[in-house]
């Protein structure tokens, strides 16, 4: 397959690859920059667990062909500006196998830029596209409420 040039910002760094214009940025991300946090779950764009945010929007990395984020600033969850969420995360044990945990907390974070004291509903809205097998989702209900008490 043909590879072209595409570079990409992420987490604040610059990074210039060469790859098949339709590879996934999930893939790139995880192959060609060794960026593994984000994980795979049903790779069709139903389970969230994909996540990253690209020019701010919350998104599933395994829809995105990269040619489509060339220029783009994309975060994911290596990003040290995800760390409060991902203490209040362990803090709840609403981290178990851990799978959907990259994604959930990627789509927490975009809540609660937009919402940062959201009510249980706005959680729950926030939250819908990610699905998780492990915990029941109230451990992480209660993560993301832990942030919101200690948001100013
Ligand atoms: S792996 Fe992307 S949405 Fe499930
Ligand atoms: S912790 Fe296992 S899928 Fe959510």
């Amino acid at each position: 397959m043909p590879e072209t040039t595409v570079s990409l910002i992420v987490n604040g760094t610059a990074h210039t690859v060469m790859v098949p214009p339709m590879k996934r940025l999930l893939d790139v991300l995880r192959e060609d920059l060794a960026l593994t946090g984000t994980k795979e779950g049903c790779g069709e764009g139903e389970c969230g667990a994909c996540s990253v945010m690209l020019d701010g929007q919350l998104v599933n990395s395994c829809l995105v062909p990269v040619k489509q984020a060339d220029g783009s600033q994309v975060l994911t969850i290596e990003s040290s500006g995800l760390h409060a969420i991902q203490q209040a995360f362990a803090e709840t044990g609403a981290a178990q196998c851990g799978i959907c945990t990259p994604g959930m907390v990627l789509a927490a974070s975009a809540l609660l830029c937009h919402h940062p004291h959201p009510t249980l509903e706005q959680i729950r809205e926030g939250l819908a596209g990610n699905i998780c097998r492990c915990t029941g989702y109230q451990k992480i209900f209660d993560a993301v409420e832990l942030v919101s008490h200690r948001n100013p």
